[in-house]
């Protein structure tokens, strides 16, 4: 039941209700949903910054060409990785991959709707999230997500089960 009524129906939601907010509960609720995803080696080297301030979010929207849908979103959660508590080299990417899509299916399983924006790996757009956030050198951002209450949720896709994308034993 989880499959059908949540994996299969999650969608990127770019349209909010810009007058609806979240609780710290909330937030704190998709969160602990994220930190449940997997880690090499159990490392949990995520770091998430939480933006509601307008002004922020303004500045995100200057420095992310692809995320203006965040003016009207509740929040922009900022999925981070310490490179100083990754298993190895890049690992901090694979693991705070796996929360942001724990965060996603949080969001459209509370009735939510969040969008994945890329932030990794364009290397100027990276500085400028640890410019704008304040991060410290070792703590990279991967993503922005944005979340906040759907006012429209797009159409479910086609089917996008592909059997001839399957290589049993070998390709
Ligand atoms: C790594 C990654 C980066 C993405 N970056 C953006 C982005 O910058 N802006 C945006 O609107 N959507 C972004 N998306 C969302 C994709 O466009 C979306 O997942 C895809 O079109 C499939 O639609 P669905 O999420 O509704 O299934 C991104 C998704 C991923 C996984």
């Amino acid at each position: 039941m989880f499959l059908e009524a949540g994996l299969l129906t999650r969608r990127s939601v770019r349209q909010f209700d810009k007058d609806k907010k979240l609780s710290k509960a909330d937030i704190e609720d998709l969160l602990k949903i994220a930190m449940y995803a997997p880690s090499g080696c159990n490392r949990q080297p995520w770091e998430f910054v939480v933006v509601e301030d307008d002004e922020t979010k303004e500045k995100i929207i200057q420095i992310h060409s692809h995320a203006s849908f965040l003016r009207d979103a509740a929040a922009a959660i900022v999925v981070c990785g310490d490179t100083n508590q990754q298993l190895d080299e890049n690992f901090w990417v694979v693991d705070t991959s796996a929360a942001v899509e724990n965060l996603l299916l949080a969001i459209h399983g509370k009735g939510l709707g969040g969008c994945w924006c890329a932030i990794y790996p364009y290397e100027e757009r990276m500085k400028e999230f640890q410019k704008l956030l304040g991060l410290p050198e070792n703590v990279k951002p991967n993503a922005l997500v944005v979340v906040g209450y759907p006012t429209k949720i797009p159409v479910q896709p086609k089917d996008r089960f592909k059997p001839e994308k399957i290589h049993y034993e070998k390709w």
